[in-house]
Protein backbone atom coordinates (compact mmCIF):
# COMPACT_ATOMS: atom_id res chain seq x y z
CA UNK A 1 0.00 0.00 0.00
CA UNK A 2 1.23 3.48 -0.94
CA UNK A 3 -0.06 4.73 2.25
CA UNK A 4 1.89 3.17 4.39
CA UNK A 5 5.29 4.10 3.21
CA UNK A 6 4.07 7.71 3.99
CA UNK A 7 3.14 6.81 7.22
CA UNK A 8 6.91 5.12 7.96
CA UNK A 9 8.42 8.66 6.59
CA UNK A 10 5.49 10.36 9.16
CA UNK A 11 6.83 8.56 11.96
CA UNK A 12 10.80 8.22 10.88
CA UNK A 13 10.24 12.40 10.61
CA UNK A 14 7.89 13.42 13.62
CA UNK A 15 7.41 10.31 15.25
CA UNK A 16 4.82 7.85 16.75
CA UNK A 17 2.94 9.40 19.24
CA UNK A 18 -0.06 11.00 19.49
CA UNK A 19 -3.49 10.55 16.69
CA UNK A 20 -2.09 10.18 13.04
CA UNK A 21 -4.83 10.26 10.30
CA UNK A 22 -3.93 9.24 6.63
CA UNK A 23 -6.10 10.77 4.06
CA UNK A 24 -6.14 10.43 0.26
CA UNK A 25 -7.57 13.24 -2.40
CA UNK A 26 -7.53 12.06 -5.88
CA UNK A 27 -6.12 14.05 -9.24
CA UNK A 28 -8.69 14.70 -12.03
CA UNK A 29 -8.80 14.45 -15.80
CA UNK A 30 -11.49 16.39 -17.96
CA UNK A 31 -12.90 14.49 -20.58
CA UNK A 32 -14.43 17.58 -22.47
CA UNK A 33 -15.99 21.29 -21.64
CA UNK A 34 -12.40 22.68 -21.20
CA UNK A 35 -11.74 26.53 -20.65
CA UNK A 36 -15.64 26.96 -19.77
CA UNK A 37 -15.48 27.03 -15.97
CA UNK A 38 -14.61 30.61 -15.77
CA UNK A 39 -16.92 31.07 -18.49
CA UNK A 40 -20.47 30.33 -16.88
CA UNK A 41 -20.39 26.77 -19.21
CA UNK A 42 -20.54 22.94 -18.72
CA UNK A 43 -17.99 20.86 -17.82
CA UNK A 44 -17.41 17.18 -17.58
CA UNK A 45 -14.82 15.73 -15.12
CA UNK A 46 -13.54 12.81 -13.13
CA UNK A 47 -11.31 11.82 -9.95
CA UNK A 48 -8.97 9.51 -10.84
CA UNK A 49 -7.49 6.74 -8.71
CA UNK A 50 -4.04 8.29 -8.88
CA UNK A 51 -3.95 11.57 -6.28
CA UNK A 52 -2.13 12.61 -3.05
CA UNK A 53 -1.73 10.63 0.18
CA UNK A 54 -1.31 12.81 3.07
CA UNK A 55 -0.39 12.06 6.99
CA UNK A 56 -0.69 14.28 9.57
CA UNK A 57 -1.39 15.21 13.28
CA UNK A 58 -2.37 17.97 15.14
CA UNK A 59 -0.36 19.79 17.11
CA UNK A 60 -0.20 21.61 20.60
CA UNK A 61 1.32 24.95 19.37
CA UNK A 62 1.12 27.33 16.50
CA UNK A 63 3.71 25.40 14.48
CA UNK A 64 3.41 24.00 10.48
CA UNK A 65 5.88 21.56 9.72
CA UNK A 66 5.75 20.22 6.02
CA UNK A 67 7.38 17.59 4.42
CA UNK A 68 6.57 15.83 0.76
CA UNK A 69 7.88 12.97 -0.33
CA UNK A 70 7.93 14.29 -4.06
CA UNK A 71 10.33 17.61 -2.95
CA UNK A 72 12.27 15.78 -0.57
CA UNK A 73 15.49 17.97 -1.33
CA UNK A 74 13.57 20.61 0.47
CA UNK A 75 13.74 18.78 3.64
CA UNK A 76 11.40 19.72 6.46
CA UNK A 77 9.39 23.14 5.80
CA UNK A 78 8.32 24.93 8.96
CA UNK A 79 6.65 27.77 9.67
CA UNK A 80 3.60 29.04 11.48
CA UNK A 81 -0.22 29.53 11.61
CA UNK A 82 -0.20 32.80 12.43
CA UNK A 83 0.38 35.37 9.75
CA UNK A 84 0.17 32.57 6.85
CA UNK A 85 1.55 34.57 3.61
CA UNK A 86 2.55 33.41 0.15
CA UNK A 87 6.42 32.29 -0.04
CA UNK A 88 7.66 34.67 -2.34
CA UNK A 89 9.56 31.70 -3.87
CA UNK A 90 6.59 29.60 -4.33
CA UNK A 91 6.96 26.75 -3.09
CA UNK A 92 4.38 23.53 -3.14
CA UNK A 93 3.69 24.80 1.20
CA UNK A 94 1.82 27.80 -0.42
CA UNK A 95 -1.32 25.28 -1.26
CA UNK A 96 -1.86 23.90 2.64
CA UNK A 97 -0.84 27.05 3.62
CA UNK A 98 -3.45 29.10 1.22
CA UNK A 99 -6.11 26.51 2.31
CA UNK A 100 -5.25 27.29 6.06
CA UNK A 101 -5.48 31.25 5.48
CA UNK A 102 -8.78 30.50 3.52
CA UNK A 103 -10.65 28.59 6.06
CA UNK A 104 -9.46 31.59 8.41
CA UNK A 105 -10.56 34.19 5.96
CA UNK A 106 -14.37 32.25 5.92
CA UNK A 107 -14.68 32.52 9.77
CA UNK A 108 -13.24 29.06 10.63
CA UNK A 109 -9.44 30.34 12.14
CA UNK A 110 -6.89 27.59 12.39
CA UNK A 111 -5.87 27.95 15.52
CA UNK A 112 -3.50 25.20 16.02
CA UNK A 113 -0.62 24.02 13.63
CA UNK A 114 -0.14 20.46 12.59
CA UNK A 115 2.47 17.80 10.73
CA UNK A 116 1.79 16.61 7.52
CA UNK A 117 4.09 14.56 5.31
CA UNK A 118 2.65 14.28 1.32
CA UNK A 119 3.23 11.73 -1.70
CA UNK A 120 1.35 12.20 -4.79
CA UNK A 121 1.53 9.81 -7.57
CA UNK A 122 0.20 12.26 -9.99
CA UNK A 123 2.64 13.87 -12.21
CA UNK A 124 3.21 16.98 -10.76
CA UNK A 125 2.44 20.11 -13.46
CA UNK A 126 0.90 17.80 -15.82
CA UNK A 127 -2.82 19.37 -15.97
CA UNK A 128 -4.17 16.44 -13.93
CA UNK A 129 -4.53 18.79 -10.69
CA UNK A 130 -2.14 18.24 -8.42
CA UNK A 131 -2.38 21.24 -6.77
CA UNK A 132 -6.15 21.33 -6.61
CA UNK A 133 -6.01 18.05 -5.06
CA UNK A 134 -3.22 19.37 -2.27
CA UNK A 135 -6.07 21.99 -1.91
CA UNK A 136 -9.01 19.31 -1.28
CA UNK A 137 -6.36 17.06 1.03
CA UNK A 138 -5.58 19.89 3.13
CA UNK A 139 -9.22 21.04 3.77
CA UNK A 140 -10.16 17.12 4.14
CA UNK A 141 -7.51 17.30 6.93
CA UNK A 142 -8.83 20.45 8.65
CA UNK A 143 -12.64 19.11 8.35
CA UNK A 144 -11.40 16.11 10.08
CA UNK A 145 -8.98 17.19 12.67
CA UNK A 146 -10.74 20.35 13.87
CA UNK A 147 -14.54 19.53 13.00
CA UNK A 148 -15.03 22.18 11.14
CA UNK A 149 -18.69 22.48 9.64
CA UNK A 150 -18.23 22.19 6.07
CA UNK A 151 -19.66 19.97 3.11
CA UNK A 152 -17.36 18.57 0.42
CA UNK A 153 -18.36 21.08 -2.18
CA UNK A 154 -17.47 23.68 0.46
CA UNK A 155 -13.94 22.13 0.10
CA UNK A 156 -13.85 22.29 -3.27
CA UNK A 157 -14.96 26.72 -2.85
CA UNK A 158 -12.63 26.84 -0.10
CA UNK A 159 -9.83 25.47 -2.23
CA UNK A 160 -10.87 27.68 -5.29
CA UNK A 161 -10.85 30.87 -3.00
CA UNK A 162 -7.11 29.95 -1.78
CA UNK A 163 -6.04 29.20 -5.24
CA UNK A 164 -7.34 32.68 -6.60
CA UNK A 165 -6.44 34.70 -3.70
CA UNK A 166 -3.65 33.19 -2.19
CA UNK A 167 -1.61 31.60 -5.09
CA UNK A 168 -2.91 34.42 -7.94
CA UNK A 169 -4.39 31.82 -10.61
CA UNK A 170 -7.39 32.54 -10.80
CA UNK A 171 -8.74 29.08 -11.69
CA UNK A 172 -12.47 28.11 -12.07
CA UNK A 173 -14.14 25.80 -9.97
CA UNK A 174 -13.42 22.67 -12.27
CA UNK A 175 -10.71 21.20 -10.54
CA UNK A 176 -11.51 21.26 -7.14
CA UNK A 177 -15.55 20.19 -7.65
CA UNK A 178 -13.87 17.17 -9.66
CA UNK A 179 -11.88 16.14 -7.06
CA UNK A 180 -13.79 16.84 -3.55
CA UNK A 181 -17.04 15.27 -5.09
CA UNK A 182 -15.64 12.30 -7.20
CA UNK A 183 -17.42 9.13 -8.08
CA UNK A 184 -15.87 6.23 -9.00
CA UNK A 185 -17.14 4.97 -12.38
CA UNK A 186 -18.43 8.59 -13.09
CA UNK A 187 -18.15 11.44 -14.66
CA UNK A 188 -19.52 15.00 -13.07
CA UNK A 189 -21.71 16.51 -15.12
CA UNK A 190 -21.61 20.35 -13.96
CA UNK A 191 -22.56 23.62 -14.78
CA UNK A 192 -20.77 26.22 -12.87
CA UNK A 193 -22.79 29.05 -13.69
CA UNK A 194 -25.09 27.22 -11.03
CA UNK A 195 -22.93 24.49 -9.57
CA UNK A 196 -26.22 21.88 -10.44
CA UNK A 197 -24.57 19.03 -11.11
CA UNK A 198 -25.42 15.11 -11.82
CA UNK A 199 -23.40 11.84 -11.98
CA UNK A 200 -22.73 10.28 -15.67
CA UNK A 201 -22.01 6.28 -15.55
CA UNK A 202 -18.69 6.61 -17.80
CA UNK A 203 -19.26 2.90 -19.36
CA UNK A 204 -16.59 2.10 -22.29
CA UNK A 205 -17.25 -0.90 -23.87
CA UNK A 206 -14.04 -2.46 -24.83
CA UNK A 207 -12.15 0.85 -23.76
CA UNK A 208 -10.08 2.30 -21.56
CA UNK A 209 -8.98 6.14 -20.61
CA UNK A 210 -5.20 6.93 -21.86
CA UNK A 211 -3.37 9.94 -20.28
CA UNK A 212 -0.39 10.90 -22.53
CA UNK A 213 1.64 13.49 -20.35
CA UNK A 214 3.92 15.37 -22.86
CA UNK A 215 6.32 16.16 -19.95
CA UNK A 216 6.60 19.84 -21.11
CA UNK A 217 5.79 21.51 -17.75
CA UNK A 218 3.05 24.67 -17.83
CA UNK A 219 6.03 27.28 -17.74
CA UNK A 220 4.19 30.46 -18.46
CA UNK A 221 0.63 28.45 -18.06
CA UNK A 222 -0.24 30.36 -15.12
CA UNK A 223 -0.17 34.24 -16.91
CA UNK A 224 -1.42 33.29 -20.31
CA UNK A 225 -4.23 31.35 -18.19
CA UNK A 226 -5.14 34.79 -16.89
CA UNK A 227 -5.20 36.38 -20.42
CA UNK A 228 -7.34 33.75 -21.48
CA UNK A 229 -9.67 34.46 -19.13
CA UNK A 230 -9.12 38.66 -19.61
CA UNK A 231 -10.00 38.20 -23.15
CA UNK A 232 -13.09 36.29 -22.61
CA UNK A 233 -14.16 39.38 -19.70
CA UNK A 234 -13.49 41.90 -22.64
CA UNK A 235 -15.55 39.32 -25.30
CA UNK A 236 -18.72 38.99 -22.84
CA UNK A 237 -18.91 42.92 -21.73
CA UNK A 238 -19.14 43.85 -25.99
CA UNK A 239 -21.37 41.46 -26.04
CA UNK A 240 -23.58 42.48 -23.12
CA UNK A 241 -24.28 45.26 -25.13
CA UNK A 242 -26.13 44.07 -27.90
CA UNK A 243 -27.65 40.62 -25.82
CA UNK A 244 -28.86 40.21 -22.21
CA UNK A 245 -26.25 37.52 -20.60
CA UNK A 246 -24.39 37.04 -17.43
CA UNK A 247 -21.93 34.63 -18.92
CA UNK A 248 -20.72 33.37 -22.65
CA UNK A 249 -22.09 30.20 -21.63
CA UNK A 250 -26.00 31.44 -21.67
CA UNK A 251 -25.11 31.84 -25.57
CA UNK A 252 -26.30 28.77 -28.13
CA UNK A 253 -24.14 28.42 -31.15
CA UNK A 254 -26.41 30.63 -33.72
CA UNK A 255 -27.00 33.64 -30.75
CA UNK A 256 -23.17 33.51 -31.13
CA UNK A 257 -23.01 33.90 -34.96
CA UNK A 258 -26.06 36.43 -34.59
CA UNK A 259 -24.37 38.85 -32.31
CA UNK A 260 -20.57 38.53 -32.61
CA UNK A 261 -19.85 41.29 -34.42
CA UNK A 262 -20.19 43.08 -31.43
CA UNK A 263 -16.99 41.85 -30.71
CA UNK A 264 -14.73 44.08 -32.47
CA UNK A 265 -11.71 42.44 -31.37
CA UNK A 266 -10.80 39.25 -33.72
CA UNK A 267 -9.04 37.62 -31.02
CA UNK A 268 -11.34 37.62 -28.41
CA UNK A 269 -14.25 36.79 -30.90
CA UNK A 270 -11.96 33.47 -31.26
CA UNK A 271 -11.98 33.29 -27.89
CA UNK A 272 -15.55 33.46 -27.08
CA UNK A 273 -16.57 31.28 -29.88
CA UNK A 274 -14.42 28.62 -28.34
CA UNK A 275 -15.86 29.08 -25.06
CA UNK A 276 -19.57 28.96 -26.56
CA UNK A 277 -18.94 26.34 -28.86
CA UNK A 278 -17.31 24.09 -26.36
CA UNK A 279 -19.69 24.47 -24.19
CA UNK A 280 -22.57 23.25 -26.48
CA UNK A 281 -20.50 20.48 -27.14
CA UNK A 282 -20.31 19.40 -23.92
CA UNK A 283 -23.98 18.86 -23.71
CA UNK A 284 -24.34 17.13 -26.66
CA UNK A 285 -21.17 14.77 -25.44
CA UNK A 286 -23.25 14.17 -22.10
CA UNK A 287 -26.38 13.39 -24.07
CA UNK A 288 -24.13 10.91 -26.70
CA UNK A 289 -22.83 8.88 -23.68
CA UNK A 290 -26.59 8.80 -22.09
CA UNK A 291 -27.78 7.05 -25.38
CA UNK A 292 -24.28 4.44 -25.35
CA UNK A 293 -23.02 6.86 -28.37
CA UNK A 294 -19.07 6.59 -27.30
CA UNK A 295 -17.93 6.66 -30.74
CA UNK A 296 -19.88 10.20 -31.29
CA UNK A 297 -18.83 11.15 -27.58
CA UNK A 298 -15.06 10.48 -29.13
CA UNK A 299 -15.48 12.83 -31.96
CA UNK A 300 -16.89 15.41 -30.30
CA UNK A 301 -13.39 15.32 -27.94
CA UNK A 302 -11.82 15.89 -31.61
CA UNK A 303 -13.57 18.89 -32.27
CA UNK A 304 -12.89 19.88 -28.99
CA UNK A 305 -9.29 19.36 -29.38
CA UNK A 306 -9.20 21.60 -33.04
CA UNK A 307 -10.99 24.17 -31.23
CA UNK A 308 -8.50 24.80 -28.17
CA UNK A 309 -5.56 24.97 -30.78
CA UNK A 310 -7.15 26.82 -33.53
CA UNK A 311 -9.46 29.33 -31.58
CA UNK A 312 -8.40 29.19 -27.80
CA UNK A 313 -4.65 28.94 -28.80
CA UNK A 314 -3.79 26.87 -25.50
CA UNK A 315 -2.24 23.79 -26.90
CA UNK A 316 1.50 23.97 -28.81
CA UNK A 317 3.75 21.55 -30.67
CA UNK A 318 3.49 18.68 -27.84
CA UNK A 319 -0.33 18.66 -26.83
CA UNK A 320 -1.01 18.85 -31.14
CA UNK A 321 1.75 15.88 -31.85
CA UNK A 322 0.61 13.63 -29.18
CA UNK A 323 -3.20 14.11 -30.20
CA UNK A 324 -2.45 14.25 -34.17
CA UNK A 325 -0.45 11.08 -33.67
CA UNK A 326 -3.38 9.66 -31.84
CA UNK A 327 -5.65 10.25 -34.32
CA UNK A 328 -3.98 8.21 -36.75
CA UNK A 329 -4.37 4.79 -34.63
CA UNK A 330 -6.71 2.49 -35.32
CA UNK A 331 -9.22 1.87 -32.25
CA UNK A 332 -8.19 5.67 -30.68
CA UNK A 333 -12.21 6.96 -30.18
CA UNK A 334 -11.36 10.01 -29.51
CA UNK A 335 -8.49 12.18 -28.25
CA UNK A 336 -7.73 15.84 -26.90
CA UNK A 337 -5.59 18.21 -24.58
CA UNK A 338 -7.34 18.33 -21.00
CA UNK A 339 -6.69 21.02 -17.95
CA UNK A 340 -5.17 24.34 -18.84
CA UNK A 341 -3.14 23.36 -21.98
CA UNK A 342 0.26 24.81 -22.58
CA UNK A 343 1.67 21.76 -21.61
CA UNK A 344 0.55 18.86 -19.75
CA UNK A 345 -1.42 16.25 -20.49
CA UNK A 346 -4.07 15.09 -23.39
CA UNK A 347 -6.45 12.58 -22.86
CA UNK A 348 -7.66 9.50 -25.11
CA UNK A 349 -10.65 6.55 -25.27
CA UNK A 350 -8.71 3.78 -27.05
CA UNK A 351 -10.07 0.01 -27.33
CA UNK A 352 -8.97 -2.12 -25.45
CA UNK A 353 -6.65 -4.47 -28.15
CA UNK A 354 -5.54 -1.23 -29.25
CA UNK A 355 -4.11 0.16 -25.94
CA UNK A 356 -0.44 -1.12 -26.61
CA UNK A 357 0.05 -0.06 -29.92
CA UNK A 358 -1.29 3.30 -29.32
CA UNK A 359 1.35 3.77 -26.71
CA UNK A 360 3.96 2.72 -28.96
CA UNK A 361 3.07 4.80 -32.01
CA UNK A 362 2.17 7.55 -30.03
CA UNK A 363 5.18 6.97 -27.65
CA UNK A 364 7.54 6.79 -30.71
CA UNK A 365 6.01 9.67 -32.75
CA UNK A 366 6.11 12.03 -30.12
CA UNK A 367 9.70 11.24 -29.36
CA UNK A 368 10.84 11.75 -32.59
CA UNK A 369 9.81 15.18 -33.32
CA UNK A 370 9.62 16.70 -29.72
CA UNK A 371 13.30 14.93 -29.19
CA UNK A 372 12.31 13.54 -25.55
CA UNK A 373 9.77 10.76 -24.06
CA UNK A 374 6.23 11.07 -23.41
CA UNK A 375 4.70 8.84 -20.67
CA UNK A 376 1.08 7.46 -20.96
CA UNK A 377 -1.14 6.53 -18.04
CA UNK A 378 -3.81 3.55 -18.75
CA UNK A 379 -6.04 5.33 -15.98
CA UNK A 380 -9.85 4.25 -13.74
CA UNK A 381 -12.03 7.05 -12.52
CA UNK A 382 -11.97 6.73 -8.38
CA UNK A 383 -13.74 8.01 -5.86
CA UNK A 384 -13.26 11.80 -3.82
CA UNK A 385 -11.30 12.37 -0.67
CA UNK A 386 -10.96 9.99 2.44
CA UNK A 387 -9.62 9.12 5.25
CA UNK A 388 -7.52 5.78 5.22
CA UNK A 389 -6.08 5.40 8.57
C1 LIG B 1 -7.30 24.66 -15.21
C2 LIG B 1 -8.19 25.42 -14.22
C3 LIG B 1 -9.64 25.00 -14.37
C4 LIG B 1 -10.09 25.09 -15.82
C5 LIG B 1 -9.09 24.40 -16.75
C6 LIG B 1 -9.42 24.63 -18.21
O1 LIG B 1 -7.28 23.30 -14.91
O2 LIG B 1 -7.75 25.19 -12.90
O3 LIG B 1 -10.45 25.80 -13.53
O4 LIG B 1 -10.31 26.42 -16.19
O5 LIG B 1 -7.78 24.85 -16.52
O6 LIG B 1 -10.62 24.01 -18.54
Amino acid sequence: MVWESVLEKFKELFGSEGEIGVYFAPGRVNMIGEHTDYNGGHVFPCALTIGTYGVARKRDDKKLRFYSMNFEQLGVLESSVENLKPEKEADWTNYPKGVMWAFGEKGMKVEQGMDLVLFGNIPNGSGLSSSASVEVLTGFILRDMFGFDVTNQDLALIGQYSENKFNGVNCGIMDQFAIAMGKAGHAIFLDTATLQYEYAPIKLENAKIVISCSNKKRGLGDSKYNERRSECESALAQMKEVIDIASLGDLTEEQFEQHKDAIKDELCRKRAKHAVYENQRTVKAVEALKNNDVALFGKLMNESHVSLRDDYEVTGIELDTLVEEAWKVDGVIGSRMTGAGFGGCTVSIVKDASVDTFIREVGAAYEKKIGYAADFYVVEIGDGPVKLA
